[in-house]
């Protein structure tokens, strides 16, 4: 495809993209916030769990929840589910539009794993399946019953997810990967459990049966759980934009802290809608405070430092540019995946150069996220002598 084109189209599906999943966690934060803030003690008909007094838009609100379903089914039900099927939809086109197109570049780095572009696409596609599998298979199995157990195993899961992603993948595709394998499980949540279930329990009504409460609760426990993963999986799918996280060398302590931080502060909101008091929940902020810093902390750029060596000459710096970065940062970039230069960044002439120099010390000698991919095969004297030229003109 045309690479204009190609841009195009990754823009277009990554708006559509934002639109549901900002549609889709609006709702997953409204119904929960709804749940909490019923007042239990206005039952106005029969069956009836509880009630809220809303207002929104210039209108009042008067919302009823019941406990399993109403006696008679209503003419008009409506649904939520398409915003979680097109947020799924439309990451996974943007993970094909780009990183299984630009496998090569985004996906595969030849240090971690020499996969081809197949390869990569092929294990891409299976851990989604096979995390879902698991995943499913666990909320069914006893630990399912334990709330707490169950939280624990899913939260090793996805760090385990982690770790066998960095053996495989960039750093940069892991991490998009983690992104992917939750959003998954939450779609999937949405399409494989919560909607059927309302549908059975919808079948057994027009049966003229009792619907089962069961039904319901299960669907409520994986909503729970998209609930208290909406806030980690949103910075997982900007990770890709911060080098300072997905390439990290303890991938998994990064994941950890951001499900540790996001979950946390997702249950105080909860609280918080449901008016419960603080003392309930107050704890939870000073520990999501504390994994934020330790976060900061692990990422803080001391990680590498420069050997000392001779003084390098701007020449020196031009060859290595020329060899390790100008195949895509030129103007008009000989590499077949890019028309333009990314993100604007030339480094054509060293006056171009010196103005970028904070910004290659941070992509190619502080956090190694460029070349990207490593695709020229950059050495570790040559970033060196790269960081020696950068230091060496302040
Ligand atoms: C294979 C192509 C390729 C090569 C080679 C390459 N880059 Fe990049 N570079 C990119 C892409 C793609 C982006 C945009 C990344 C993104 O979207 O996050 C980028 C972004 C950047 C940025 C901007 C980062 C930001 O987010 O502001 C800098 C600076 C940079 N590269 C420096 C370098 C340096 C220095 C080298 C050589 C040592 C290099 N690049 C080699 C493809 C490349």
């Amino acid at each position: 495809m045309d690479v204009f084109a190609a841009e195009w189209l990754n823009l277009l599906i990554r708006w559509a993209h934002m639109i549901v999943a900002i549609g889709w966690i609006g709702t997953s934060f409204y119904f929960m916030g709804l749940d909490y803030s019923l007042n239990k003690l206005e039952r106005t008909n029969p069956g009836v769990l509880g009630t809220a007094w809303q207002v929104h838009g210039g209108g009042f609100y008067h919302v009823e929840k019941y406990t399993v379903a109403p006696a008679t089914l209503p003419d008009v039900l409506h649904w939520f589910k398409w915003e979680a099927y097109l947020t799924w939809v439309t990451g996974f086109g943007l993970l094909i539009v780009q990183y299984y197109f630009h496998a090569e570049a985004f996906l595969i780095d030849h240090a971690v794993m020499p996969l081809t572009p197949l390869q990569a696409i092929g294990i891409s596609v299976a851990s989604l399946a096979g995390g879902w599998l698991i995943y499913d298979g666990l909320c069914r199995t006893k630990v399912g019953e334990n709330v707490t157990l169950l939280a624990l195993s899913v939260f090793a899961l996805i760090l385990i997810a982690t770790v066998l992603y960095t053996k495989v993948f960039s750093g940069r595709g892991a991490f998009i990967h983690v992104g992917a394998l939750v959003g998954t499980i939450m779609a999937v949540n949405v399409f494989g459990v919560i909607v059927p279930n309302q549908k059975k329990m919808i079948a057994q009504m027009i049966a003229g049966l009792t619907p089962e409460a069961r039904f319901g609760e299960i669907g409520k426990q994986r909503s729970t759980h998209n609930n208290y993963l909406t806030l980690p999986v949103l910075l997982m799918m900007v990770s890709q934009h911060y080098p300072f996280l997905f390439t990290h060398p303890q991938s998994w302590l990064i994941v950890a802290l951001i499900i540790v931080i996001g979950a946390l502060v997702r249950h105080a909101l909860n609280r918080v809608e449901a008016a419960d008091d603080w003392d309930s929940y107050g704890w939870t902020l000073p520990i999501a405070a504390m994994a934020l810093i330790t976060a900061m902390f692990v990422t803080a750029p001391a990680t590498r430092a420069v050997s000392t060596g001779p003084a390098v000459t701007d020449i020196e710096a031009q060859t290595i540019i020329g060899k390790h970065c100008l195949g895509c940062h030129a103007r008009n970039p000989s590499h077949p995946a890019f028309k333009e230069p990314p993100k604007n960044v030339v480094l054509e002439d060293i006056r171009e150069m010196r103005r970028f120099g904070q910004q290659i010390y941070i992509q190619a000698v502080q956090n190694r996220a460029m070349p990207l991919g490593n695709q020229t095969g950059m050495t570790e004297d040559e970033r060196d002598a790269l960081g020696r030229w950068v230091n060496g003109r302040k």
